[in-house]
């Protein structure tokens, strides 16, 4: 009886289970059907594979997206069929022929990703997708979120929020990349990122311990797997997808001084000033709303700056940009004169509600129309608006409020059911629902103003900031984590959403440093400038009302503090600047999580939490627990290093333990870098006056990079050699330039080569090479 029973249950569950299914293989990768749903993948490259799944109805993601550039979604590797999928150079890929679920292993064994599927959600409305997550994986990146870089254990909201006065446990927040880094656990790390723009929500191992589940409110199931071996390379592999961050000028790595606001011409003439009588480096002073004439984009306030063009005009004669800010909401003003309101309106520019009447609603002019920046024709007409800017000559713009922000409701933001246009970038031109287009919309927002500013000055690095933005609005804004506050934890919340940032394809984040709301102390102050002159770019800013944040506003020790840091930034700057161009080449970034370079640091029980690295090679070893007066670990990675601030040789006994001092952030530098310097400058427009500074720290694979453009083209002569080191048994120093790559002139004729070691600095001066060359630097005991 019992095995009648098993047998009938047999039977019912081959006749109720979907169809038959079959892996079908594709020139660049395979197919699987199971009953309505399929799955499609195919090799972009050998490490990069796209992953489709069809939608309830049976339909395929749209061939078109705002995060993928073209000709990477077009691209293919090739692939060989095998048993149940098919393998490329690096990878064997496998989907499960009735659950669909995908497993991709290394093609020398050893899994990377198990169990990876995907459907419409249970409950009808949107989709799901899900995959193993092995005890020990460690998840990073999803953009700025707040709390520890690593994301395991916890879970996210994507939808793009004005998260004013954010906390540690603030989300969603401003931005929404929906992009992740798996590592650790004995595999190879990988990405995966989740190409849909609706409102989703990720889960990695919080509700279901061991499964990472993604479910968004709508949208396609339209998934990039990025594989290693290293994290850098899956970093890397991201931003081949989605474009590179947009280069900045090379002032945008100087120091850049803000506050809501500064309120007239006067005003910000005396700012400038002073900075001048400080002997303050400076490169650029921001404008918040309060020079718009009634808070409108795209006016001045007359009154408060009567000549806001020649004030313009003179700060750049000194070296110093000028940023306004210009937000995307358009005064609701018929009848005024308004152009930006009337050719909107003439032109059919604005998004619409749901009952087809153009859409209304408070933010800082008052009632406000939106531009529909997802239409061509609209991110043209706003691009064309900013000519009143480059004739001024602005350095760059500002584009905040842009989730969007909408006063005076709950949602923060527009009706889900309001009206935007699709044209352009491959879609099929359609109308979608804000539910659709909310998370791109700050994006395409930046990108508008990016492509108008180029438009009108070709061939200038166009210089935005965007709080808002989607994953690949690095190729258009560089982005600022928004408003966050004047405390000890923001200051570690600022380092690591800008590890996260940098991890996220964002490669030249901001924060605003001292805090925007609140008032920081002076030691928090100092402290937040110290780690700042370390980070890809420095902003100072703070709210209106909030107590004042210059630099010099503590009186003289700090001030004296704060100069020495920003100086060294400034020294620093040919470093600084040839990182931040293979940056704006590859997407590596600048700043970067100890364990990107040094992968045996995953695990390890160090905080790391406020350690970081500029470039691999420079260490900033912060206090994880920064107002703390107790001694805590530098968490150096096996090998030599030696103390930035002194030259020495850094202790080798380990534990490394440090006590905090107030005017010392510790910074070692790994053996076997070579760090060029120059001597400072009151602004990075400005030639140094002496030679390059080549700094040798001795120790296996010594490198460095010497690069220098015009610091504005995009497309322009520039100069790299690649630089060597090595030390023979009696203690002399070779060290070896190559072949020079680009004609660009650099502004160094000599070079000051410094050979760091335990017995003090060996100095030897050389003419700047435009060949090979080999400068022999003696040991001391020679004769
Ligand atoms: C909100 C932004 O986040 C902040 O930086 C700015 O100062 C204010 N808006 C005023 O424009």
């Amino acid at each position: 009886m019992k095995r009648i029973k098993s047998l009938v249950i047999l039977i019912l569950a081959i006749l109720v289970s979907p169809a038959a299914a079959s892996v079908v293989p594709l020139p660049h990768g395979a197919e699987a059907a199971s009953g309505a749903r399929k799955v499609r993948v195919t090799a972009l490259q050998d490490n990069v594979l796209h992953i489709e799944m069809t939608d309830a109805a049976g339909h395929w993601p749209e061939a078109a997206s705002w995060a993928v550039l073209a000709k990477s979604r077009a691209a293919s590797a090739p692939v060989r069929a095998s048993a149940g999928g098919f393998e490329t150079d690096a990878l064997k890929v496998t989907v499960d022929p009735s659950s669909l679920r995908l497993a991709v292993e290394r093609k020398d064994g050893g899994t990377i990703i198990d169990g990876l599927g995907g459907g419409p959600a249970p409950s009808g409305e949107g989709v799901v997708v899900d995959a193993e997550m092995p005890t020990g994986q460690h998840i990073f990146g999803m953009g700025d979120k707040t709390g520890s870089i690593d994301r395991a254990g916890r879970s996210f909201i994507d939808w793009n929020t004005d998260a004013y006065n954010f906390t540690s446990s603030t989300d969603p927040l401003y931005k929404s990349i929906p992009f992740f880094i798996a590592a650790g656990a004995g595999r190879q790390p990988y990405g995966l990122f989740f190409d849909n723009t609706f409102r989703t929500r990720f889960d990695f191992g919080a509700r279901r311990p061991g499964r990472i589940a993604i479910d968004a409110d709508g949208g396609p199931i339209d998934l990039y797997l990025i594989t290693g071996p290293s994290i850098g390379d899956v970093v890397r592999g991201y931003v081949w997808l989605t474009g590179a961050a947009a280069m900045p000028p090379r002032w945008a790595f100087g120091y850049q001084q803000s506050r809501w606001s500064y309120m007239s011409e006067a005003e910000a003439r005396q700012l400038v000033r002073r900075f001048a009588d400080e002997r303050f480096p400076l490169d650029a002073v921001w404008f918040d709303i309060d020079y718009q004439d009634r808070n409108r984009p795209f006016t001045i306030d007359r009154k408060a700056f009567p000549h806001f063009e020649k004030l313009i005009a003179d700060l750049n004669k000194q070296g110093v940009h000028s940023i306004p800010i210009v937000d995307l909401h358009i005064a609701a003003a018929p009848g005024q004169g308004y152009a930006p309101y009337d050719s909107g309106v003439a032109g059919d520019h604005f998004v619409k509600r749901a009952d087809g009447k153009t859409y209304v609603a408070p933010v800082w002019p008052g009632p406000s129309v939106f531009p529909d920046f997802t239409q061509e024709r609209t991110r043209r007409w706003w691009g064309r608006m900013f000519k009143m800017f480059a004739d001024m000559g602005v350095g760059g713009i500002w584009n905040d409020m842009n989730e969007p922000a909408i006063f005076e409701t709950p949602s923060k933001t527009m009706p889900l059911d309001n009206l935007h246009r699709i044209s352009g970038d491959g879609f099929a031109p359609r109308t979608a629902t804000h539910a659709e287009i909310h998370n791109v919309y700050g994006m395409e927002n930046s990108r508008a103003t990016f492509e108008g500013l180029l438009a009108l000055r070709p061939n200038q690095r166009p210089f935005v900031m965007t709080r808002a933005s989607y994953a690949g609005g690095q190729r258009y804004a560089t982005t600022w984590s928004g408003d966050n506050s004047s405390s000890w934890d923001h200051l570690k919340l600022a380092v690591q959403q800008m590890e996260s940032l940098g991890l996220s394809g964002f490669s030249f984040p901001a924060n605003d440093v001292g805090g925007f709301t609140g008032g920081p102390s002076p030691e928090l102050l100092t402290r937040w400038f110290q780690y700042a002159a370390f980070m890809p770019v420095f902003r100072d800013h703070s709210q209106k009302g909030a107590p004042r944040a210059e630099p010099w506003v503590d009186g003289e020790s700090e001030l004296a503090i704060r100069r020495h840091y920003v100086e060294e930034r400034y020294r620093l700057l040919p470093y600084i600047y040839a990182l931040a161009e293979k940056a704006g080449r590859t997407g590596e970034p600048m700043m970067r999580p100890l364990f990107y370079d040094y992968p045996q640091l995953l695990d390890s029980d160090c905080d790391q939490s406020m350690q970081f690295t500029l470039g691999g090679r420079l260490l900033i070893a912060g206090n994880p627990r920064p107002e703390s007066p107790r001694d805590y670990q530098a968490c150096l990675p096996a090998g030599g290093w030696y103390d930035y601030w002194t030259g020495k040789p850094a202790p080798t006994k380990r534990p490394l333990m440090i006590t905090p001092r107030h005017e010392v952030l510790p910074v070692f530098v790994r053996a076997g870098s070579i760090i060029p310097r120059q001597p400072s400058v009151m602004h990075t427009d400005a030639k140094p006056d002496g030679p390059l500074e080549l700094d040798i720290y001795p120790g296996p694979d010594c490198s460095g990079v010497l690069y220098d453009d015009d610091g504005r083209s995009i497309k322009g002569d520039f100069r790299r050699q690649i630089v060597t080191c090595a030390v023979d048994a009696g203690g002399a120093v070779t060290v070896r330039f190559s072949k020079p790559e680009g004609r660009f002139k650099p502004w160094w004729r000599q070079i000051a080569i410094v050979v760091h070691t335990e017995k003090g600095e060996r100095r030897r001066m050389i003419d700047a090479p435009n060949a090979p060359m080999t400068a022999v630097i003696p040991s001391m005991q020679a004769p």
